[in-house]
């Protein structure tokens, strides 16, 4: 519906050779809206990007951008896309505030407004002490906030924002800031859309977010459809001791599953467990008063405990393990590399 939707692709598909990289991906993103791409590493999201910005030919389907078709309006289909690519877009000898003003004659920014967009990016993502240094001077952070200030454009142009994962290596605090200033483009009009690995970043941003699996949105809808949908409940993780017999490690397993029935032992790593507990009818006193009893009943086991409402995380976390990964099916007899495969 290029009426509602700011970006509309249909049937996108990515195989390189015989290996389907992405898979008749639909994607709609409605005006106004930050919409979040998520999946684990090879899901397909890179490609994606890829084909939306027309930086790799797309195998099958197409994409729209304001009613612009990718493959017949290419020039005015990109005019409307601000772009925040994975590798930093900065020229080492050029300042901020010269690669903002640089990027706004680009897209036509007036002269005489320019420079006061540019100062209030500058501003609002908390570059003001670097905006007269040189970019090769800048931390990992800072240049991702400059990456991300130069797609942001400025007065609401351009209309849709294409980040891919705009925050990656950048502090907390300094973080908070681009999320306040990307909310500040939608609250413009300003349509998103990005990926992330951070669920934080997701959850505070996004108005939708789709979990990507092998190429395919394996779930789609706002963060609470998500949760309400996959994940109800709550999380109890427990930190063991490294002393704990195994025996009694699983006695604990046992206890939990059976004090809620409908719980179940969800991860374990590094002698830390993580149940989920799937049921709304249990209250929090029930659950804080099951932890004090297995810090004393399994006083010799459990070293910490914590538990929690589900999360963004625990619903990612429980489609991650469908990711197939990419494999060789031929050993290559001149390389190393493929040393596990058949
Ligand atoms: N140029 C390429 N040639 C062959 N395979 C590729 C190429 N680019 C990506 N792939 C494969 O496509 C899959 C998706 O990759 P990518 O889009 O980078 O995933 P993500 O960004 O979600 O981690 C991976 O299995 C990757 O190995
Ligand atoms: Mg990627």
């Amino acid at each position: 519906d290029t009426e509602k939707d700011a970006l509309l692709a249909v049937g996108l598909s990515k195989s390189f050779k015989v290996f389907v990289a992405v898979d008749r991906l639909n994607i709609g993103v409605h005006r106004g809206e930050c919409f979040g791409l998520l999946g684990v590493n090879g899901a397909g999201k890179t490609t994606t990007f890829k084909m939306l910005t027309g930086a790799e030919v797309i195998t099958s389907g197409g994409s729209c951008i304001f009613g612009y078709n990718l493959g017949v309006n290419r020039r005015k289909y990109l005019s409307q896309v601000g772009y925040c690519p994975q590798v930093d877009p900065l020229v080492n000898v050029m300042t901020a505030k010269e690669t903002l003003l640089m990027y706004a004659r680009l897209r036509g920014i007036p002269e005489s407004v320019a420079e006061q967009h540019v100062d209030s990016l500058i501003d609002q993502l908390g570059l003001t002490e670097y905006k007269d240094k040189h970019c090769e001077t800048y931390s990992g952070g800072n240049k991702r906030k400059l990456s991300t200030a130069i797609a942001m454009g400025g007065g609401g142009e351009p209309p849709l924002l294409l980040l891919h994962e705009p925050t990656l290596g950048v502090d907390p605090v300094s973080r908070r800031k681009i999320w306040n200033a990307l909310l500040d483009c939608t609250n413009n009009g300003q349509s998103i859309l990005l990926t992330s690995h951070s669920m934080e970043e997701c959850e505070y941003l996004c108005h939708r977010v789709g979990i990507m699996v092998n190429g395919r949105f394996r779930c789609l809808g706002s963060p609470q459809y998500l949760k309400d949908k996959y994940c109800q409940g709550y999380t109890i993780k427990v930190k063991t001791r490294m002393s704990a017999s195994a025996e009694k490690l699983e006695e604990l397993k046992a206890f939990l599953v059976q004090t809620f029935g409908g719980s179940f032992l969800r991860d374990e790593y590094i002698g830390r467990l993580n149940f989920l507990v799937e049921r709304r009818d249990v209250n929090w006193a029930q659950l804080f008063s099951t932890v004090r009893e297995i810090k004393t009943r399994f006083e010799d086991v459990v070293e910490d405990s914590l538990v929690g409402e589900t999360s963004l995380e625990d619903v990612f976390l429980s489609f991650t393990n469908e990711q197939v990964q990419q494999r060789p099916k031929v050993k290559c007899r001149l390389c190393l590399c493929c040393g596990n495969s058949q």
